[in-house]
């Protein structure tokens, strides 16, 4: 086995040092900013956090939840998965980088 934290599918240290170059420009963990606070938002409804004005296209999906499947279409093509949507951020094309990402951020 591997040592660490590392879970199946994905590597959160990875995770990590993807979030800080691609997301943390705009999302804190623990307080929203430019975008919602995203610590511990796995398995909870889309577009579901107190205090944060999401778009219309965004709120348009939150009867759906954030699971795995869900997170990695949106990491993949925001603009594909709520079109419309207020995140100013193209996706991340490794299928990789997306796994450690979502392993990170299950983590938090
Ligand atoms: C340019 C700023 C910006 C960047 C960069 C950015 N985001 Fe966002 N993010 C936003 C905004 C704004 C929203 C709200 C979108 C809406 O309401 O349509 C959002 C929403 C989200 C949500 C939905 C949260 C919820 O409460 O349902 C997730 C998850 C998310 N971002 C993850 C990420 C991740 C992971 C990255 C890095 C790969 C990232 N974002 C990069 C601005 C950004």
């Amino acid at each position: 086995m591997a040592k660490g934290k590392k879970k199946a599918g994905g590597n959160p240290a990875k995770g990590e040092k993807i979030f800080k170059n691609l997301c943390a420009v705009c999302h804190s963990l623990t307080s929203h900013g430019t975008g919602p606070a995203l610590a511990g938002l796995a398995g909870t409804n889309i577009a579901g956090q107190d205090g944060f004005s999401y778009s219309g296209a965004l709120s348009g999906k939150a009867t759906l939840k954030w699971t795995d499947a869900n997170m990695n279409k949106w990491l993949k093509s925001p603009a594909d998965f709520a079109p419309g949507n207020a995140m100013a951020f193209a996706g991340i094309p490794s299928a990789k980088d997306r796994l450690d990402l979502i392993a990170y951020l299950k983590a938090t």
